[in-house]
């Protein structure tokens, strides 16, 4: 397999299993009555956030730009790809506000914003993933 690619796949599996992951992490760690567990689960939202999901989403995009600018790809199917690409930076971006929300007050009840992002980050990796595989036009 030729190397680039397997980069945008390494990128890609790693930013999208933290973007899973990540609002499960942040709404188990509100609502508990131990400074010292909010202080311990912050650092360790913040670590998956900062040295996981930001490093491999700069990875798959950085890969992906490189694919694309390597193989002259200029198809429908990979412009609507950018466009859920673009969906899933968002959910990353709001990921990091609800890290930054819970470090702040972690006493806060964000645990239904946690469900609704982890179900739109899943239905924009959804169709990341249909579109690049089905090619539909
Ligand atoms: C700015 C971001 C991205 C760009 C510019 C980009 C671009 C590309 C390009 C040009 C290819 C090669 C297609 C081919 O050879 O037919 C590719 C392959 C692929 N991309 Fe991306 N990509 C990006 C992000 C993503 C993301 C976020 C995902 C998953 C959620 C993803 C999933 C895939 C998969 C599974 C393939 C392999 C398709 C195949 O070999 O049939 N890409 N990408």
């Amino acid at each position: 397999m030729p190397l680039l690619k397997l980069l945008h796949f390494v990128g890609l599996l790693c930013w999208c299993g933290t973007l899973l992951y990540l609002p499960a992490l942040v709404a188990a760690g509100t609502r508990r009555n131990d400074p010292l567990f909010y202080r311990d689960h912050a650092h360790l939202t913040r670590m998956v956030f900062n040295l996981i999901a930001t490093p491999a989403a700069l990875i798959a995009i950085g890969s992906g730009t490189a694919l694309f600018l390597r193989d002259g790809i200029m198809a429908g199917w990979l412009i609507v790809k950018l466009s859920t690409v673009a969906g899933m930076v968002l959910c990353h971006a709001l990921c990091g506000v609800l890290v930054l929300r819970v470090e702040r007050s972690p006493e806060l009840s964000v645990s239904i914003r946690c469900r609704f992002l982890g179900l739109v980050t899943a239905t924009f990796i959804t169709a990341t993933l249909w579109l690049v595989l089905a090619k539909p036009f």
